[in-house]
Parts: C-alpha cells; structure tokens; sequence
C-alpha cells in the first residue's frame, strides 16, 4: 500500500541572530505576522495538506513555541469566566483535537540537515514534510504544501518546493537545475547549496518546503560539512538523486522571506491589508501616510 504523507518536520532551533534583540529570549518562530506567530501559519499549511503529527526540531529559549500548541487552562478560564466565546474558540482553534506534537531537542545546531536528522527515530519508513516557518506561503485556495503533496501522490518520491529568485540572491539558497516535466513541474538534475550568481546552476529556489522519502535519513548520516560548516540538507538531496528520482515543483502563491528584515515587514503590510478586521483601514492609514 502506498504510504502517505503525515509528518511533518519543523526545524526551529535557529538563533533567529537576524532579529536580535526581539529573538533574545523568544524563538524567530513565533515572531507575529499581524496577530499569528509563523509557526502557527506554518503548523496549519501542514493541518490544511493532511499532516497529523508535527515534530518540532527545538534549542533553547523554544518554549514558547512548546507553550504555544499546549492548552492554556488559566487563559481559557478567564476568557470563559468573562463571557469572551469567540477569542476562546481562537485560542482553542491553535491546533486540531487530531493532530499531535512532538519536541525533539536539538542540542548542537549543526545545520539543516542535522536537524531533520534529529527526527529520523519519530518518522521511520515513511515520506514525511520539512517546513521552514520563515518562508511564508499565502495563497488564495489551496496551500503551498497541500500542492506538493498532491505532486508527491501522482509520482511518489521526493518533491521540492521552488520558485524563481533574482539571480543575484542564489547565495541564499539551495538552488536547482530541472529538466521539464509538466507545468511548474521539473525533475531535478542539480542542486547546490548556497551557490554565488556566477556558478549557480539556475536562478530556480529550493524556498523551505520539501517532501522527503525515508531514504534521505541514510543520506544525512553520509553527510560532511558543507557550506557554512554546516550539514546541509541541501547536499544528502544531492546524493539522493543518485539513487531516487527528486521532482522541484513550483507552487502556486506568493512566497515571504521572514527571515529577513524586509521580507518580514512585507509580509506583515501584506498580511494586514489582507486581514478582515484591520485591511480596510490599514489602507486607508498607508494612503494618507506622511512621515515628518
Ligand atoms: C535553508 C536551506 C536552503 C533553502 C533555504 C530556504 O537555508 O539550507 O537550501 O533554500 O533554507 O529558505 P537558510 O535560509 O536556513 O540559510
């Protein structure tokens, strides 16, 4: 029988150094995009593509994220005593009575690929999800892994999660090269992590979703040192394609890059035009905006 997609991996031991002094003591993760930390965002594209069990790669000073899909008894008693029925069903709405969390410690932040690494005992044999919260997936209908899962339905191995980024910023990512498929859809010959503009591959973006088979566990542990010092997932998928057919799958959506200063306010001007109870006179604010 074919086996589905029901993990889903979370990476979120980062030091978040790019939004110090806010990520001091509180993960990058739970910085709000308006008023819903990314994790959240992250946590019900993966509820919305079917994932039901949601293993969090932590560090320290994560709590917060632990605290945030637990049950806040004291908070739901108040808001209950007070008579606030709809903030209590928001707060109750945070997480699925069927979806189930796990914490795994990661006590060295070695990279991307040690991390997912980490959660190798809770996924076994089967194909699992890896979402990077810091990239923001919106969409219209249908969300960006949701997507990807149908993709990995139809052809059963691997599927990335691309898009096309300015030439000049592939020092950014895991970059690869495609031989077309279908619409959106390419087989990945290439991929590199990090590459300058000069010897990248392409200008096509692994942007923090991914769809892994089993076997990539096998090829972490095989893993050196990469780019950064670090052991990057980016190069056990490269030695993946020697064995297993990987497909790079350009979603639908519009993607943000909150792991930076400017995509992160992007993001939230974005969000906060879109959002029902403050769009209308945020735009109303930004038209008549004047800075003295
Ligand atoms: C990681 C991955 C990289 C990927 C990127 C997407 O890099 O290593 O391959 O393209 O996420 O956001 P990081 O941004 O953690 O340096």
């Amino acid at each position: 029988m074919k086996k589905a997609v029901r993990k889903a991996v979370f990476p979120v031991a980062g030091l978040g150094t790019r939004f110090l002094p806010a990520t001091k003591a509180s993960p990058k993760e739970m910085l709000p995009i308006v008023d819903k930390p990314l994790i959240q965002y992250a946590v019900e594209e993966a509820v919305e593509a079917g994932i039901d069990l949601m293993v969090f790669i932590t560090g320290r000073s994560k709590n917060a994220i632990t605290d945030h899909f637990d049950k806040a008894y004291e908070l739901e008693t108040e808001l209950e005593n007070r008579g606030k029925s709809e903030t209590l069903e928001l707060l109750r709405s945070i997480l699925p009575p069927h979806v189930t969390c796990v914490y795994i410690r990661q006590a060295e932040a070695l990279g991307l690929g040690h991390a997912v690494n980490c959660a190798k005992a809770v996924i076994g044999d089967e194909p699992f999800a890896v979402i990077l919260a810091d990239d923001l997936i919106v969409h219209e209908d249908t969300g960006g892994l949701k997507q990807m899962v149908k993709v990995f339905e139809q052809n059963e191995c691997s599927v990335l999660g691309v898009e096309r980024v300015l030439p000049e910023n592939t020092q950014s990512y895991g970059i690869v090269k495609t031989s077309p498929v279908a619409d959106r859809l390419g087989q990945v010959d290439l991929i590199v992590e990090k590459p300058k503009p000069e010897v990248a591959p392409s200008n096509l973006a692994v942007v923090g979703r991914y769809i892994l088979t089993p076997a990539i566990f096998d090829k972490i542990a095989h893993t050196t040192q990469g780019a950064g010092g670090e052991i990057q997932l980016t190069d056990a998928i490269a030695d993946l394609l020697k064995d297993e057919k990987v497909l790079a799958y350009e979603f639908h959506g519009k993607r943000y890059d909150c792991g930076s200063k400017m995509g992160y306010l992007i993001a939230t001007v974005e969000q906060a035009l879109r959002h029902p109870e403050v769009g209308v006179d945020f735009l109303e604010y930004l038209e008549n905006l004047e800075l003295h």
